[in-house]
């Protein structure tokens, strides 16, 4: 803490109590604030999480077998009918005293009411504010719900992420952003707070409908798209082999490209983690899908909005030739391949200047959109017209009607 005064002071506290009340003439007395917090948290990849032989989630809770440690353990309802007996035999083999909430993980109940629904649980449990901790086991819905009602209880409590879908375990188990919607605005509300561990286990995807695994794979492309080559040819290789199989059995490929997805957006996200420069690669994809998302009717999956972003977003790279035609072609062909759509109905040129106008507020003023440049990596652009966007789409339905893709 500094001081800055007209006549300083010799210190912060007053020698003399009457000089306390004593204001000077403007411009009066300033004291400026400054402190770091540091952050640190940890993602491990793990196998047989809910094995009682395998204690990475009973040291996350601090229990070491002897009893007398409690957790409150906020479950996705999906999730504890496939999962639940395997879950509360866990915690019964380590001695934990687990109080159980069960909540539907659905992008529908993602409000401010599921959160505060947490937040009275931990009231009720009267749960200690630093040694007991709550583990959310979901997807990403409610990574995002419980991390906010972490965050805000008592001004934050300790918290422990497994993720159980693949846009749980890629992206949102990943950084330290939580959030809940606000009518038609996505993750409007929210907070930046990280877990103590994220414990991943490619087990629960066996489970995961394959249009939730699409769902992630469009969060792994982006990586690819923007950030990673040798990961785009490598999923251009697999594609066809991905499903909730061969991603739980996690064999060297499938390996190889979950965890250089996770890598990769940690590298983006470990240097900007509260966000304080608006140019984020990992953004792509995210620019016009956050008014697809909510406003298709019936809703896409967040992901898929995500496809269809890229879609355009590839295209607009090749308007501006950052990409042949060719690799731009490559990248259609991927996201169509993943599963994914390529155009909605509902994606008019209008709908994208709406979407870019809101993007714009949320970045403070200026586009910043992150584009491919060359596939791998990215730009960013302040300039995109109208007319780019109409002649983009356009390109989009060309390439999908000619190759009769997945166009809806
Ligand atoms: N905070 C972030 O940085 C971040 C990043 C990406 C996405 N998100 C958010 O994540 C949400 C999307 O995540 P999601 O796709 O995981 O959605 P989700 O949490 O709704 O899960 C999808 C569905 O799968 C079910 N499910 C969960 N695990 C399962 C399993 N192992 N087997 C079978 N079914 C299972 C759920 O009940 C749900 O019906 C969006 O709200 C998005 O905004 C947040
Ligand atoms: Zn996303």
């Amino acid at each position: 803490m500094t001081e800055t005064t007209a006549a300083a002071l010799p210190s912060r506290l007053p020698s003399r109590l009457t000089t306390a009340f004593d204001i000077p003439r403007p411009p009066g007395l300033t004291w400026y604030v400054q402190a770091q917090q540091p952050i640190g948290y940890e993602i491990s990849l793990t196998r047989g999480l809910l094995s009682p032989a395998n204690p990475a989630l009973a040291k996350a809770v601090g229990a070491d077998g002897r009893g007398g440690v409690r957790a409150l353990v906020v479950v996705d309802r999906v999730v504890d009918e496939l999962y639940g007996t395997a879950l509360r035999a866990y915690f019964d083999a380590w001695r934990t005293d687990a109080t159980w909430v069960v909540m539907p993980g659905d992008e529908e109940t993602k409000s401010l009411e599921q959160v505060v629904e947490v937040t009275r649980a931990m009231t009720e449990m009267g749960i200690l504010r630093r040694t007991e901790r709550v583990v959310v086991v979901g997807g990403g819905v409610l990574m995002d719900v419980v991390g906010m009602a972490a965050s805000l209880y008592r001004r934050g409590a300790p918290y422990i992420r497994v993720p159980t879908t693949l846009i749980g375990q890629v992206d949102a188990g990943v950084g330290v952003k939580t959030g809940v919607n606000d009518g038609t605005h996505k993750n409007r509300l929210g907070t930046y707070y990280a877990p103590e561990v994220t414990l991943i286990d490619p087990e629960f995807l066996r489970t995961v409908p394959a249009r939730h695994i699409a769902n992630g794979l469009a969060e792994i492309i982006k990586m690819a798209l923007i950030k990673d080559a040798d990961l785009f040819r490598l999923l251009e290789e697999t594609v066809a082999h991905i499903s909730s199989d061969t991603l739980a059995d996690c064999g060297a490929a499938m390996s190889e490209v979950v965890s250089r997805a996770i890598a990769g957006m940690l590298d983006e996200l470990e240097p900007n983690l509260w966000e304080g420069v608006l140019e984020r690669s990992v953004d792509y994809g995210h620019t016009f899908s956050p008014s697809l998302e909510l406003r298709a009717d019936p809703p896409l999956l967040h992901g898929e909005a995500v496809g269809v972003d890229m879609a355009v977003c590839v295209a607009l790279a090749a308007g501006r030739q950052y990409v042949s035609t060719a690799d731009a072609h490559r990248a259609l062909a991927l996201i169509a391949a993943a599963g994914l759509p390529l155009t909605h109905p509902v994606f008019t040129p209008e709908l994208l200047q709406v979407g870019l106008a809101d993007a714009v507020k949320h970045r403070d003023g200026l586009q910043r959109l992150p584009l491919t440049n060359g596939i791998g990596s990215c730009v960013f652009v302040n300039d995109i017209t109208a007319a780019e966007l109409s002649r983009a789409l356009d390109f989009v339905h060309a390439y999908a009607d000619q190759t009769d893709g997945p166009d809806q």
